[in-house]
Parts: structure tokens; C-alpha cells; sequence
């Protein structure tokens, strides 16, 4: 990882205060809140030997390949506004993986919470924290792993996954992936104190709003069938259940179902 032109390009008024790269890491999250980062810190390091997904999950990368980032950033925001930070967060990544992009016949979009894809499958997920939360201005970890270099997939996530390599078939920058996700990242931050407006942007870029998914509330629990009635602006999944009933939800996980294609008679 070429960390002098990570300093050199975020390390400046208006983006970052500091910036850490470190050879190998548990993980970004836990290193940040563990030295107590200060806000406009950004932790990056190109092995992260005990990443955290979302439900209590592994997330893996291979050293060197990937991209595992914690941003800590202070938010002058309620507790009910926290949850606009993963979306903005989402949003900015979504735009810095399109931008790095050359063809434009890619799809990218938006899986509720805050997973990026790209042609259907995950290609970043994000994992944030919250401290202080009775104090008016709020600590934030914003963990983001991005699948950048990524050769392969094995097992059951072969068919949800995906890297920017696997989908253009050509090795794409990590720094330059990075640098475009922060200056985006800063450019528009009073977004995320405006719910509606953020959440207008962000379901601009989500194709599975009026679709049939599996929702599963807890990461051991059952998945059920259900319909996306839409993303509310307070960031809730609207669900219409099998039984009609049509219910809210503020967390848990779903899956999209890949229609097969027809096959020939
Ligand atoms: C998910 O399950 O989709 C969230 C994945 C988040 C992974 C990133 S990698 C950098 C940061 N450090 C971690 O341990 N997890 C997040």
C-alpha cells in the first residue's frame, strides 16, 4: 500500500486529520476504538487477520488485495440520525466505485442497510459503531471493506459476492478507490443531516424497492419471504409479509432473489 500518496492526498485541511496504515491489524474497528482515535482519523491497513461483518460474522479479505478501512468521524446528530450515516456512507462508496469505473454498462446499487453491489452481487459492506451516544456529538466508526482484487469466492459465497476484478476483469488501484471515496466522503457531509434528502438519493441507486426478498431479523433466525414495500426515510425497511401485514424494521439482513434465466425448450 503506497502510503505516502494516501498521506499526501488526504491528509489536509478538509479531509483528514490523521491517517494510520498499518502492515497487519485484528481489525480497523476494534483498533480504532481500542487507541481511542480522534474524529478525521482514517485506520487502513492491507491485512486484516480477524475482520468483523455485520451479525457477529467473519469478514475475509486477502492480504494485500482488499480494502478494510475504519473512518472515525464525529456527528453533530440524534440517536435516531445515526443510522443516516451508514446510508451516506453507502451512498459515497456506491458513487466512488461508478466513478473508477470506465465502462459504464456496470451496475451498481444499493442493498439495505448499507451493502454496495455491483451486477447484483456484494462487492463492499460496512460495519459502523457508535460511542458516546448520550453526548450530543457522536463518535463514529465507519468500517468499510470493499472487494477490490479479490480473485475468487469459494462456497456459499461465491454466488454473493464479488470484486471489482472479477466483474471488469482488470486490477483496479486500492489508493485511488480510497482517495475517491474520502473527497466524496467530505464534499457533501450536511446530507447526512437531512434525512430526506439523503434518503431520496439513496433509493435512487436500490433496485430491490417493489421486489420479492428473503428478510431474516436475527442472525439466527428464520428466513421468511416478503415484499419491499420501500426504504423509509427514516432509514426502516418497509415489508409486506406472505399474511398481507405490513410492518417497519430498523435492523437485520436481506437476500435478493436471483431470477434464473428461462431456459431454451
Ligand atoms: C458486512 O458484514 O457487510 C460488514 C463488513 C465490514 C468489514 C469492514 S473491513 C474494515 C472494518 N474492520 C472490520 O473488522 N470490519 C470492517
Amino acid at each position: 500500500m503506497n502510503a505516502g500518496m494516501l498521506t499526501y492526498r488526504l491528509q489536509k485541511p478538509g479531509l483528514l486529520r490523521k491517517l494510520i496504515v498499518l502492515e497487519s491489524v485484528s481489525s480497523t474497528n476494534e483498533y480504532a476504538f481500542a487507541n481511542n482515535l480522534e474524529s478525521d482519523t482514517l485506520v487502513i491497513a492491507p491485512e486484516q487477520v480477524s475482520g468483523k461483518g455485520r451479525f457477529g460474522r467473519a469478514w475475509h479479505s486477502s492480504p494485500g488485495k482488499n480494502i478494510s478501512l475504519t473512518l472515525v468521524k464525529n456527528f453533530r446528530i440524534s440517536v435516531d440520525e445515526i443510522h443516516n450515516v451508514g446510508f451516506y456512507s453507502s451512498l459515497k462508496l456506491l458513487e466512488a466505485i461508478r466513478d473508477s469505473l470506465t465502462d459504464r454498462n456496470f451496475t451498481v446499487s444499493l442493498k439495505w442497510p448499507n451493502d454496495v453491489l455491483l451486477n447484483g452481487k456484494k462487492v463492499a459492506g460496512m460495519l459502523l459503531d457508535s460511542r458516546d451516544l448520550k453526548n450530543p456529538v457522536k463518535r463514529m466508526a465507519i468500517g468499510i471493506g470493499v472487494n477490490v482484487n479479490e480473485e475468487s469466492f469459494e462456497g456459499e459465497l461465491a454466488g454473493k459476492a464479488t470484486s471489482v476484478l472479477i466483474e471488469t476483469g482488470s486490477e483496479a488501484s486500492i489508493e485511488e478507490l480510497v482517495v475517491s471515496f474520502l473527497q466524496k466522503f467530505y464534499d457533501e457531509l450536511l446530507l447526512t443531516e437531512d434525512s430526506i434528502a439523503l434518503m431520496n438519493k439513496w433509493r435512487s441507486y436500490c433496485n430491490h424497492i417493489g421486489k420479492e426478498v428473503r428478510f431474516r431479523l436475527l442472525a439466527d433466525g428464520e428466513e421468511k419471504l416478503a415484499f419491499v414495500e420501500d426504504i423509509n426515510s427514516d432509514g426502516s425497511l418497509k415489508l409486506r409479509s406472505g399474511d398481507g401485514a405490513v410492518r417497519s424494521y430498523y435492523s437485520g439482513e436481506i437476500s435478493l432473489i436471483v431470477q434464473q434465466p428461462a431456459q431454451p425448450a
